[in-house]
């Protein structure tokens, strides 16, 4: 029988597609991919190390997987993703009960690593780079939603933005060919999937070597010409995230406005309303920068929804400096935000920062802003009543059996009634109610 690998993902997009991709190659070496820790030879985790919180939930978790196969003398225990890249040789130190630490950038040798684990060499570490051809390949069957798929763009981050630990636990930037990106976009749309996200970090930042895959698509970065690319496929919904609000040129909107199929979303976290504290966070732009960028957004002829990330409570940061992104977060109507309290990463710059906003401060501030994102999104949600969305109908509701879940075009989760048989159409749905973070509704012309 071919060995089992279970595989355990913490954290975000970009880590979902790295498990993908794992999957994918582990199963062309001859394994067999499972669903649960009991029936596993080989356990791996793939972690994130964003909060220091996150990195210590990794060690909790493989105490619990050895207490769940007590017996299982050769199960094979490995960490992989951010927290095995930062901490290399450290975890098995931190754990004895790990074989196998695989970095950011050894996706495509980890059936070779498993191997020399269960050969019986102890501690099998890899931090290495990418190799040249590293493959990028991910089979339908191991993708996370078949309706919807992640295709990574650029990977890592050369922004160091002074609160972040993803420059050094995921790298220098690195683009894919645009090529391959195409590629992969169209042999996912003859699979029959709907939606498609591109991802990355700094999604605006691609800038690929070659201009494999460009030609005869014009824009003002490479970014914007490999969204005129993709939507040249004619895929139903391309989605794009994150941005990164320096690179983020006009003419991505123009690109918007251009191509029905581009959706109407875009991420485009601020982190602070506050010039001093976005200096301190060598964030690179700023307040009146992000608002140039988002007036276009706002200016389009497409009513295009706009999602932020805040950090509260950075070192140094005053009732006043908060105040100012209070005021921000007022000025851009975003249609949702996701809010974080500072919390000191070591290793990142911030850290050696005077940390000294209290915690109770830290809560205060993220309930006040929460409370004022809260009233603005009850106007945004409920301005949808009475309106037509274009939902993909992805999943049966987890609050009734009777409903469907999905997104619309801008992004927001629409539930509805409707049969299971929809599930992976997009569907024409009439809001009805607004919820907090959801809109629910009823199909049309059904
Ligand atoms: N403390 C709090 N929030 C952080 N983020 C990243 N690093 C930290 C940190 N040290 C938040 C940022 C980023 C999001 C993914 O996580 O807002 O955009
Ligand atoms: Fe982190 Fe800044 Fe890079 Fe985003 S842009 S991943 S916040 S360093």
């Amino acid at each position: 029988m071919k060995p089992r690998v279970y595989i355990e993902t913490f954290g975000c997009q970009m880590n979902v597609a790295d498990t993908e991709r794992a999957a994918t190659g582990l199963r062309a070496s001859g394994y067999d991919l499972c669903t649960s820790v009991d029936e596993a030879d080989v356990v791996l985790l793939n972690t994130c190390s964003v909060r220091e919180k996150a990195e210590q939930k990794v060690y909790t978790r493989i105490g619990e997987l050895r207490a769940e196969r007590p017996r299982a003398q050769d199960l094979v225990v490995g960490v992989m993703g951010c927290v095995a890249q930062l901490e290399g040789e450290a975890v098995f130190a931190q754990a004895s009960s790990v074989n196998l630490v695989i970095g950011t950038r050894a996706t495509d040798r980890i059936s070779e690593l498993i191997e020399r684990a269960r050969d019986g060499e102890k501690r099998v570490l890899d931090l290495g780079e990418r190799g040249n051809n590293d493959s990028w390949d991910v089979s339908p069957v191991e993708r996370h939603s078949p309706h919807v798929a992640f295709i990574p763009i650029i990977e890592g981050c050369n922004k160091f933005c002074s609160f972040c630990i993803v420059p050094y636990s995921r790298g220098r930037e690195r683009s894919r060919p645009a090529s391959e990106v195409v590629a992969e976009a169209r042999r996912l749309q003859g699979l029959g999937y709907k939606e498609i996200h591109l991802i990355g970090q700094n999604v605006n930042s691609y800038r690929p070597r070659v201009q494999d895959g460009l030609e005869g698509f014009p824009g003002a970065t490479p970014f914007c010409r490999l969204l005129r690319a993709v939507a040249a496929t004619g895929l139903p919904r391309i989605k794009f995230t994150t941005s990164f609000p320096r690179d983020f040129h006009r003419d991505i909107v123009t690109a918007i406005e251009e191509n029905t199929n581009l959706c109407d979303w875009v991420h485009l976290p601020v982190q602070s309303g506050s010039d001093r504290i976005l200096k301190l966070m060598r964030r690179g732009h700023k307040r009146s920068d992000y608002l140039e960028r988002i007036q276009r957004i706002k200016n389009s002829s497409r009513r295009l929804a706009l999602t932020s990330d805040i950090i509260v409570g950075f070192p140094g940061e005053t009732d006043e400096d908060f105040q100012q992104t209070v005021e921000l977060v007022r000025e851009c109507e975003y249609d949702s935000l996701y809010i974080f309290k500072y919390s000191k990463r070591s290793g990142t710059p911030a850290a050696e920062f005077h940390d000294n906003v209290p915690e109770a401060e830290k809560t205060a501030r993220f309930l006040e802003l929460e409370k004022v994102q809260r009233a603005a999104q009850k106007k945004i949600y409920s301005s949808y009543i009475g309106r037509k969305l274009s939902v993909l109908a992805e999943k049966q509701s987890s609050r009734s059996a009777d409903d469907l879940s999905g997104h619309s075009t801008c992004h927001k989760v629409v539930n509805f009634r409707g049969d299971s048989a929809l599930e992976g159409e997009i569907v024409e749905v009439m809001v009805t109610a607004a919820k907090t973070n959801s809109l629910y509704g009823t199909l049309v012309g059904r």
